[in-house]
């Protein structure tokens, strides 16, 4: 049997939560330990991980632990390196655009976290360096790769729904602020000034999720909040928390038959959970009605709809939740990281375009923008359609200015 082709993947910001956990530890290890993909030649492709960060200990330490060979304090030296075919990035957000743009100016395929930049008109930009540069470019989507999401769209595919009407989805868990317990997420997304903020971290995923659900989103009303305005960084020292901690939105999408769908989806950091899973969206069809987590779906279909009757001066006598069924997974669901990567590689080796690249990236930095804005103008903003014209900079100026947002329409 012929040797499988080794991808070199130079894996920035791999000591920090994402970096590690789910790309290096979920998915790239676990393909290299598992010798690889078969692509639908029959011929194999597999990965070799190149550590990349500021701590050459700690980079050091990791390559020791998980058995790999090379790590390097000098990421530009990797992108000027031929030998390495991608650039992964899971560093700072506020990082992101300058690197990926040298990655793909230099020809390397990109593989990046959300979001791709911290303005819309990087992101736009950043999708035109890519779309010049001819690079297989992913960003990760990876909600939709989640168990639950793919159960979810899978009855959408069959029509399960009839004509969906809304969405509505609830995401957060309590994050401590970091003076009697450590905090469960960095210092840094509470600081605006370092990138931070739920609605610049959600709604990019929001924007994918709805897109790839019902259909693309035409506008948005938010409000983002900080609740909780001082926590404790790593250090134990007090900070003032500059960027909003939940963002409650309204998001008007269409599907692909015309039909309006109002989706409404909350998001916090200073919410406890009464809830089966971390985040939830429950879509309602005239036919029926799904409830998807990360990893279950169930299902209520119009035949079985019970008839509830408001009555106050009654306890419920049904259970609710009993009148579900669970959405069988009917296939072994990997983990979704784990999932696009793969999917990503078989596109770099077949020269094609990764179906969630960075337009679509572009258009989850848009609604996250436009949530601000909305926000802070306390008013529903219609969302452009992007298009990678030679003006697209341009345009997503325009986009981004209240003056003229929805002129492009
Ligand atoms: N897909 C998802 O569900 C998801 C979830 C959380 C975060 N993210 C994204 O992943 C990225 C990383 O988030 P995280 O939670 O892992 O953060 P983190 O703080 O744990 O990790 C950040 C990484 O960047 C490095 N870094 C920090 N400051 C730097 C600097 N000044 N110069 C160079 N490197 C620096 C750190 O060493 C670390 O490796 C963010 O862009 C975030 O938006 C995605």
């Amino acid at each position: 049997m012929s040797q499988p082709r080794v991808l070199r993947i130079a894996m920035n910001g791999v000591t920090g939560r994402m970096g590690y956990r789910q790309h290096l530890l979920r998915s790239i290890l676990p393909i290299r330990d598992q010798g690889g993909i078969t692509l639908p030649d029959g011929s194999r492709v597999t990965v070799e991980p190149i550590l990349v960060g500021r701590s050459a200990a700690k980079l050091e330490e990791l390559a020791r632990r998980h058995g790999v060979e090379h790590w390097s304090t000098d990421l530009d030296a990797l992108i000027a390196d031929p030998t390495v075919d991608i650039v992964f990035d899971a560093s700072m957000t506020s990082l992101r655009a300058s690197t990926l743009r040298k990655a793909m100016s230099a020809g390397k395929h990109v593989f990046t976290e959300k979001p791709t930049a911290e303005t819309l008109r990087e992101a736009v930009e950043l999708a035109r360096v890519g779309r010049e540069s001819g690079v297989t470019a992913g960003v990760v989507h990876d909600k939709l790769y989640l168990p639950g999401l793919v159960k979810l769209r899978r009855l959408v595919d069959e029509g399960f729904f009839g004509r969906i009407l809304s969405v509505r989805g609830e995401f957060g868990y309590w994050v401590f602020e970091g003076e009697h317990q450590e905090a469960q997420r960095p210092s840094w997304n509470y600081r605006r000034e370092d990138g931070g903020s739920m609605t610049t971290d959600m709604y990019c995923h929001w924007n994918y999720v709805l897109e790839g659900i019902v259909g693309p989103v035409r506008s948005v009303t938010s409000t983002a909040v900080t609740h909780i305005p001082a926590r404790w960084d790593e250090q134990g020292h007090e900070y003032p928390a500059t960027a909003d901690d939940a963002a409650y939105g309204v998001f008007e999408c269409e599907t692909p038959a015309g039909d309006p769908v109002i989706a409404q989806i909350n998001s916090s950091w200073a919410v406890r959970v009464y809830r089966d899973e971390l985040v939830e969206f429950q879509v309602d069809g005239t036919h029926g009605s799904a409830v998807a987590g990360l990893t279950k779906c169930v299902a209520q279909q119009r035949a079985h709809t019970p008839k509830p009757v408001w009555n106050p001066d009654l306890p419920v006598t049904e259970s609710f939740r009993d009148q579900w069924l669970e959405v069988p997974a009917n296939a072994e669901l990997d983990n979704g990281f784990k999932a696009q990567w793969e999917e990503f590689l078989a596109d770099v080796v077949a020269g094609r375009e990764h179906r969630f690249g960075l337009l679509s990236a572009a258009r989850g930095v848009q609604l996250a923008e436009l949530g601000l804005q909305s926000s802070a103008e306390r008013r529903t903003v219609d969302i452009p359609e992007l298009e990678l014209t030679p003006e697209a900079g341009e345009d997503a100026d325009r986009a981004a200015d209240p003056e003229t947002a929805g002129a492009l329409r």
